[in-house]
């Protein structure tokens, strides 16, 4: 008894003791005020008008050249080899656009039933995702919500070895009839495949939409403001990649951690010697799929997607515009990577678009909704 009334009396005088408790007061009252700011911080996206908001001049990822030619191609091409390491692998099977294989399941006819589309969505999406799949079905990509803009959407799935999902996965399809099942394996190191799958599938399906717009399941994206404010300024634009882009000699290659490449890959390199796009989202003009999918079909398979897929393929191709949407980092913590893109005009436009969790979703989507219609 004694003993437990000195150790508690012990505990009462202990520095660590009242350390802990003021430090606990502290992160409560700093939390909460940090949650009532957070709170407080409408989520404005059309009229967002902080002073620190920093208007960017233009930026190309390339200058337009007009002595483009085979050759420059052919040279590009050689490098890509040279660097990715193509030299042992002597067959075409390993080509990205060759791998993709048949569709376990897809509809040809999504972008049929009317002459023009005005955005075909691309959404990579793993195969357990139904609920992401099934918000973007009722935001963003419901076309009725953007009549009269055409909306249509395309699901890209691989194949998984679990019964019950595949079961599952085919259910779903029968109901929207808006998935597609490459006959790969369904993998973070297959990313690639999936983006090429999408080319080609936008090529041989949808040729007829005004753009063409990826994204990934975690993104919410302002569909009204790319209808009423994108679409009318761009439509004229071509051979144009809108994105955040990662600029050529900037962004490091990573030979440890989650985004390791191996050592035989880009081997003297500390950086990568292209610009890519961050794939979140990312915009393309039409009249770039083909001649993406078609240099899929000769430069050499890399893993992490995003490089690949904005970066060694328009390099390949060469004379592409990259268009850059600057992350707003000032903006709160979850509508931090909310997009706009400045035009080689000045003029900014916003594609507003945020990779978020899935539980601030909604609040983002009514969010956007609402501004639209006051
Ligand atoms: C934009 O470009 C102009 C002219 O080159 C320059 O004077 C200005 O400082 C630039 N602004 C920014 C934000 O880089
Ligand atoms: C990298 O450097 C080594 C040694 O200088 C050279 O032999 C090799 O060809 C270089 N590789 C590439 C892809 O440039
Ligand atoms: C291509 O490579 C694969 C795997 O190494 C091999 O199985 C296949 O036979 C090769 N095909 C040709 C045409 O060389
Ligand atoms: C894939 O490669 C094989 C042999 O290398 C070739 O016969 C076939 O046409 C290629 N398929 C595509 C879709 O390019
Ligand atoms: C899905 O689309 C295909 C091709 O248009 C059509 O034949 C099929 O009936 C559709 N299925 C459903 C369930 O709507
Ligand atoms: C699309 O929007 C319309 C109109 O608001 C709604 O009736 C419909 O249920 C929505 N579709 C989906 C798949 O949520
Ligand atoms: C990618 O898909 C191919 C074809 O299904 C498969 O052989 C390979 O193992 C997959 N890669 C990964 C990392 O799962
Ligand atoms: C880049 O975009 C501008 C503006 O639309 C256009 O004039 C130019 O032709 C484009 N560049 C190329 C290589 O198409
Ligand atoms: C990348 O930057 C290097 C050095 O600044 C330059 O030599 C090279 O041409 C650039 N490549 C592209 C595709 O812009
Ligand atoms: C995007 O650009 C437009 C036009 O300059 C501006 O009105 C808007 O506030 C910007 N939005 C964000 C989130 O930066």
């Amino acid at each position: 008894m004694k003993m437990a009334t000195r150790l508690i009396g012990g505990i009462l005088t202990s520095a660590t003791f009242w350390f802990i408790i003021i430090l606990s007061v502290t992160m409560i009252w700093y939390g909460g005020k940090h949650w009532s700011n957070r709170k407080n911080t409408a989520f404005s996206l059309f009229t967002w008008t902080r002073p620190y908001m920093t208007s960017k001049n233009i930026t190309l990822g390339e200058q337009p050249t007009n002595n483009y030619n085979d050759l420059m191609q052919q040279n590009r091409l050689a490098e890509v080899k040279r660097e990715f390491l193509d030299l042992s692998l002597t067959n075409e099977t390993m080509y990205p656009a060759n791998r993709t294989g048949n569709y376990i399941f897809s509809n040809p006819n999504v972008c049929k039933d009317v002459s023009n589309i005005d955005f075909i969505i691309i959404v990579h999406t793993a195969p357990t995702q139904f609920e992401r799949r099934q918000r973007i079905r009722a935001t963003f990509a419901n076309t009725s919500l953007f009549y009269p803009a055409q909306i249509r959407a395309a699901f890209l799935l691989g194949i998984t070895t679990d019964s019950k999902l595949t079961e599952m996965l085919w259910r779903e399809h029968r109901t929207y009839n808006d998935t597609v099942m490459g006959d790969f394996i369904d993998d973070y190191h297959n990313l690639t495949l999936k983006g090429v799958m999408g080319l080609r599938w936008v090529k041989d399906h949808c040729p007829n939409a005004a753009f063409v717009l990826k994204i990934d399941d975690d993104v919410v994206i302002n569909m009204f403001a790319l209808v009423h404010l994108f679409l009318p300024q761009m439509k004229a634009m071509k051979r144009t990649i809108f994105c955040m882009v990662l600029f050529n000699g900037t962004m490091f290659v990573h030979r440890t951690g989650k985004w390791k490449v191996d050592s035989h890959i880009l081997p003297n390199r500390t950086h990568y010697p292209f610009s890519y796009c961050t794939g979140f989202a990312v915009i393309l003009t039409p009249d770039l799929i083909n001649e993406l999918y078609q240099a899929a079909n000769v430069s050499p398979f890399f893993w992490i997607d995003d490089v690949y897929l904005f970066g060694v393929l328009p390099y390949v191709i060469g004379n592409i515009n990259f268009t850059h949407c600057e992350f707003n980092i000032f903006l709160p913590e979850s509508y931090k990577k909310a997009v706009n893109c400045t035009l080689p005009q000045k003029m900014a436009i916003p594609m507003f678009s945020l990779h978020l969790h899935d539980r601030d979703f909604w609040t983002c989507w009514y969010q956007m909704k609402s501004e639209q219609q006051s």
